[in-house]
């Protein structure tokens, strides 16, 4: 009996220990198959298979999607050793294996969202866009992709109404799913198409309560994401309490969008906690997106921490897809305000930052002793104009609750009869911020005030609450912490939010954006610039209350969020208004456009600054604040084509992953010289000169001249430092020599991390063509 049960266990046993085993891998082959059709290029991909496999069924079971456009190779669910086995054949020159936990979306830590409606759009926006609107015909021949949670189709932002037919280009579909059709896509909303393969080999069949089967966003994000993008204009929207009512409209608002669905609902979990989005699924998008004929592809999703760029799907799809021209823009993540914090840090794509409006929902606490606090909420529920008692979170919560939840408000945490009839002051830290809020209302209380934790500073991220709110600063909670301590009976009043306008200073740099220096490749500058990333409207999907929570059952059509997943879409539109006045710029010249008009001042004509007033540095915020009219005449761009990323990836000797045909120059030009339009100079001993090449599309003639402002410690030098231009087009080399003066104390740069910060430019008078620099010492 007892060896029966033994072998009836192991029978079991061994084939699941065998499919867990199995994992998805991406198999990429050397070379391109752009000529053979998609069938022929399954078949080779699948004889492959079949090498390793034991049957032709098993073979094609096992591949999820065959790549042709971003790469050339598959997806396959295979063993580790049959992994091995393909990684040695000679064709195949890498199989790597897809980690189920490398991406999200990049709204802020994800676990720490916010949400609201706006009618007042960007309308400052609207106002400076206006020439440039019209020069770029609002977009309309451009197509912008965006791989995201899907869209809500059904959202007056994305109406077609008066707009002329799809381009001829567009060679993409909309994909049939639930609650989704082809008469869900429109002359705006040109194409949807959905990724779900990735998902399920690694999570299971999706369930079909948490996320529509479809391309239709069950989360809000990618309706946001798309909306900011290519939004048409939508006049008198507003918020869920009224908040910020005007016209609403996305930074291109003729573009036409195409909708990849990539990212998904986390099996029972909360929305407000976060999404997953699988590598072999974003590659299928990218792949499919080259092949649809997209011109622009927005994706606002990361890794948590970096990977090479031969180990990032989106970086090899990004790749190819700058191969055929398509400007791809990245969020820059919301890991911040620490070091090298960054991902999407590739050189062939734009790497976007967040900073703020110049827009507040200002929220005052007037506490018991007539101490006036400033805070923020979007919050549409309101507290009577009086006195209500005051406690803090930590002073009232159940017996034996421990001490990493204590002033968190985290679910559970509050006793009822302690906090009834109360205002709570909740800590920020770890749990949602719309969680700590539904924490306060459990427990009976009357409101509460959300503080900063000491890493958030003086930011402030404002938020749909269930009940009413404000949020405070890390100094301004010390001070209501401060002000109970001191008194029996503290007590508080928030007076109810109003939105105010053209508030000073601003843009300022979100806590919250990830910074440089760039943890994969030192020789180059990340983030590329910055843009509207803190409490951005757009619209939402109907199909997720505004604070994501499942225990609220509002519906909005417009919505507030954070995240440097905000801030992309606005860079992804500005390249489309490029785009759509240059037709025949590469994504290089685009991006070069785009950084080298970027502003370095806020609205007081003060350097940019951090959310608590310290000076910022192009570590978070590049070359600066994107400046779409500007960068619609940049004089001189910094140019580059696929070919100088094939050199790049010799110089950083990694050319036989990525196409082992190339032929490879005997000493490949250093990657400090890719033809960037920034400078990063890690670990400089003495002295280093670097090439750089600018193409002339301004003014037929025209004269540059050199000026600069050395990082402190160092000195510069262009050689040539006039440039002369007879032609456009007209491309001319230069070389810019940095120099160390001295030791470490003449440049005040203390140890190997850190970094001092310069720049210099190119003007001919009306253009200046600036270029953001960061050098450390050996
Ligand atoms: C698409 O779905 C809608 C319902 O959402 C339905 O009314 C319509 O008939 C469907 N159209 C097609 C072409 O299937
Ligand atoms: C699907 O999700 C709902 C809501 O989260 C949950 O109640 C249900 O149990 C889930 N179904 C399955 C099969 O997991
Ligand atoms: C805007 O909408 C609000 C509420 O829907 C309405 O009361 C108001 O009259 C509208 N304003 C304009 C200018 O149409
Ligand atoms: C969050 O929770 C983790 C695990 O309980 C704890 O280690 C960490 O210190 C907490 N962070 C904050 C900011 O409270
Ligand atoms: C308030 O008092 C408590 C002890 O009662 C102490 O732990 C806490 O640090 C004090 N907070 C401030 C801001 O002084
Ligand atoms: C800098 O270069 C000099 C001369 O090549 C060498 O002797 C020295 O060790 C280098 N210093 C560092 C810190 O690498």
């Amino acid at each position: 009996m007892k060896r029966f049960s033994i072998s009836f266990v192991l029978l079991f046993l061994i084939p699941l220990l065998a499919s867990c085993e199995k994992q998805v891998y991406i198999v990429y082959f050397g070379g391109h198959n752009v000529e053979k059709a998609l069938h022929e290029i399954q078949d080779i991909h699948h004889s492959y298979l079949l090498s390793v496999k034991a049957t032709e069924d098993e073979a094609r079971a096992s591949l999820l999607y065959s790549y042709k456009h971003s790469i050339n190779g598959f997806a396959a669910l295979l063993t580790p050793e049959e992994a091995s086995k393909l990684s040695e054949l000679e064709e195949v020159i890498a199989v790597s294996r897809s980690d189920p936990k490398k991406y999200s979306l990049h709204t802020t830590r994800s676990w720490e969202f916010i949400g609201l409606a706006e009618g007042e759009g960007d309308e400052k926006h609207l106002r400076r866009g206006g020439e440039l609107w019209s020069k770029a015909r609002y977009g309309k021949d451009v197509i912008v992709g965006l791989l995201d949670s899907g869209v809500w189709p059904e959202s007056k932002s994305f109406s077609d109404e008066g707009m002329g037919p799809v381009p001829k280009s567009w060679k993409g579909i909309c994909q049939t799913g639930v609650a989704f059709n082809s008469s869900h896509c429109n002359r705006k909303l040109i194409g949807a198409r959905y990724y779900l393969k990735g998902y399920e080999t690694n999570i299971g069949p999706l369930n079909a309560t948490e996320d529509y089967q479809s391309a239709r966003d069950k989360d809000g994000h990618g309706t946001h994401t798309a909306s900011t993008v290519g939004g048409r204009w939508v006049p008198n929207t507003s918020a869920i309490g009224g908040f910020a009512r005007g016209t609403a409209s996305g930074g291109a608002p003729l573009v036409r969008l195409a909708i990849y669905k990539v990212c998904w609902a986390i099996p029972g979990q909360e929305k407000a906690g976060g999404n997953t989005c699988f590598e072999e699924d974003m590659l299928a998008a990218i792949d499919d997106a080259i092949a649809d004929g997209v011109d622009v592809l927005s994706i606002s999703i990361g890794t948590t921490k970096p990977y090479p760029f031969i180990n990032d799907g989106i970086a090899i799809g990004a790749l190819h897809a700058s191969k055929k021209n398509i400007v791809v823009a990245c969020s820059a993540g919301n890991s911040g305000p620490a070091p090298s914090t960054l991902s999407n840090l590739a050189p062939w794509m734009i790497t976007v930052g967040a900073s703020s409006l110049d827009r507040e929902f200002v929220s005052p606490v007037v506490l018991g002793n007539h101490l006036k606090i400033e805070g923020q909420t979007v919050t549409e529920f309101k507290l009577e104009n009086k006195l209500y008692p005051l406690a803090y979170a930590a002073d009232v919560v159940n017996p034996g609750i421990s001490n990493d939840v204590v002033g968190q408000c985290l679910p559970g945490s509050l006793s009822p009869a302690k906090v009834k009839g109360k205002i709570i002051l909740c800590m920020r830290g770890n749990g949602t911020r719309v969680g700590k809020g539904l924490e306060v209302q459990r427990a009976g209380g009357a409101g509460f005030i959300i503080g900063n934790s000491q890493a958030n500073g003086a930011e402030l991220s404002v938020d749909p609450h269930l009940l009413p709110a404000t949020a405070v600063s890390y100094n301004d909670a010390v001070r209501i912490m401060n002000y109970i301590n001191s008194t029996e009976n503290p007590t508080a009043r928030i007076i109810p939010a109003k939105t105010v306008l053209h508030t000073k200073p601003a843009p300022f740099m979100a806590a919250f954006t990830s910074r440089g220096p760039n943890p994969i490749d030192p020789n180059i500058l990340k983030p590329d610039i910055t843009a509207p990333g803190l409490n951005i409207l757009a619209a939402w999907s109907e199909g997720d209350p505004p604070t994501k929570l499942s225990l609220d059952h509002r519906i909005a059509k417009y919505n507030i969020l954070s995240g440097t997943s905000m801030s992309c879409p606005h860079v992804a539109a500005a390249a489309a208004l490029l785009k759509a006045i240059h037709p025949t710029w590469s994504s290089a010249a685009i991006r070069s456009a785009l950084m080298t008009t970027a502003g370095l001042t806020n609205n007081m004509g003060l350097p940019l600054s951090d959310e608590s007033g310290n000076l910022a540095t192009p570590f978070a915020y590049g070359s600066g604040h994107f400046c779409p009219t500007k960068a619609a005449d940049p004089g001189l761009v910094y140019d580059a084509a696929y070919t100088d990323y094939l050199l790049y990836f010799c110089s950083i000797g990694s050319i036989n992953n990525v196409d082992p045909t190339f032929k490879c120059p005997a000493v490949p030009p250093p990657a400090i010289n890719l033809n960037y339009p920034s400078l990063a100079v890690s670990k400089l001993n003495g002295t280093v000169t670097v090439k750089r090449t600018v193409t002339n599309v301004g003014h037929r003639k025209s004269v540059y001249f050199f000026t600069s402002r050395p990082p402190l410690g160092f000195s510069i030098k262009a050689s040539p430092s006039i440039l002369i231009f007879n032609h456009v087009g007209q491309k001319k080399s230069f070389t810019i020599t940095v120099k160390a003066r001295g030791d470490r104390t003449a440049s005040k740069v203390a140890d190997k991390d850190e970094y001092a910060f310069g720049w210099y430019s190119w003007t001919d008078g009306p253009h200046i063509v600036k270029s953001p620099m960061a050098v450390s010492l050996a």
